[in-house]
């Protein structure tokens, strides 16, 4: 049987891990896909993906700069894609594609299911508001937190953000405000950075005073790009996360999106965090 086409499309694409967690996906549920990297030049997203998809593809995920522009391109829209105005995962229906956003609800299992942390009743700060920290919001409030608040170096971006899911929020009874990142408020229960602080080795954005002892502090980053923010997190008491859980959860959800099938996670996650945690083999090795 001919194995059906999936890639993650996006500029640049060639460090992803995308490949490897989904064809250990495909090995453990018996599904015959084929998951290759699309790698899309930045003012031709959207004739790359039409041209995968017109050779037969199937889907694929989207990740950086395209998130936006996948989204606008689905006739068909998941509501949590709508509230993110942000797609991660593009399904080729032949009666239209569907866009849904998993990165939220990946980020939600990995908090309560890997790192065990319960959401309901806690107070979240959610740093950033880009693509990353966009997408995530509406499944976060979701989880029915007491409060989220989403602080950003730019507050009108945080501002319009906040805006766009306060009728989710309300509906939820979850407190969701902006604030700047000089004064986001103290102690939180969950941390998440969703900003791009980490790749830019530019530090944490905000004080420790964020933190309690046992915060859950989370940085969607993994591998070299989340180790200071680890260290900072355990400098200061809190427990230390990356996005590595994450990434394997907002794939099995686009796995299941395309295939109808959940793949078992935690074996996969095993997995890819031996991979990421290798030590860099020595040079007199
Ligand atoms: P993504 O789609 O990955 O979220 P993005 O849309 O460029 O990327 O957003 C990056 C986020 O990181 C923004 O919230 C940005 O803050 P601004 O909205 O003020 O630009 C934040 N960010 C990037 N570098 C930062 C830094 N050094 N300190 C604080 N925030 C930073």
């Amino acid at each position: 049987m001919q194995a059906d086409r999936y890639a993650v499309a996006g500029n640049p694409v060639e460090h992803s891990r995308s490949p490897v967690i989904h064809s250990l996906f495909a090995q453990s549920t018996g599904q015959a896909i084929d998951y290759g990297r699309l790698l899309c030049p930045l003012d031709a997203f959207k004739a790359t993906v039409q041209a995968f998809a017109a050779e037969g593809a199937k889907g694929c995920n989207v990740t950086v700069p395209f998130k936006f522009e996948a989204f606008e391109m689905a006739p068909h829209r998941s509501a949590r894609a709508e509230l993110a105005q942000a797609a991660n995962t593009l399904r080729f229906d032949a009666q239209g594609w569907f866009a849904d956003n998993t990165d939220g609800v990946g980020l939600v299992r990995d908090i309560t299911v890997h790192a065990g942390v319960p959401l309901a009743g806690q107070r979240v700060l959610l740093l950033g508001a880009g693509g990353a920290s966009a997408g995530v919001l509406g499944p976060l409030i979701e989880a029915r937190p007491a409060e989220i608040v989403m602080a950003n170096r730019t507050m009108e971006k945080a501002q319009a953000i906040v805006e766009r899911h306060t009728p989710w929020a309300r509906q939820h009874g979850v407190a969701l405000s902006a604030r700047p990142l000089d004064n986001p408020g103290q102690g939180f229960d969950v941390f998440i950075n969703g900003t791009a602080a980490s790749l830019s080795g530019s530090g944490i954005p905000v004080g420790p005073q964020v933190l309690r002892p046992g915060t859950l502090a989370l940085d969607m980053m993994y591998g070299p790009a989340a180790e200071a923010f680890l260290q900072w997190a355990r400098e200061h008491g809190a427990v230390g996360r990356d996005g590595l859980g994450m990434l394997v959860e907002q794939a099995a959800e686009s796995f299941f999106i395309w295939r109808g099938v959940r793949p078992d996670t935690a074996p996969v996650l095993a997995h890819m965090r031996a991979l990421v945690d290798q030590p860099k083999a020595s040079p007199a090795a």
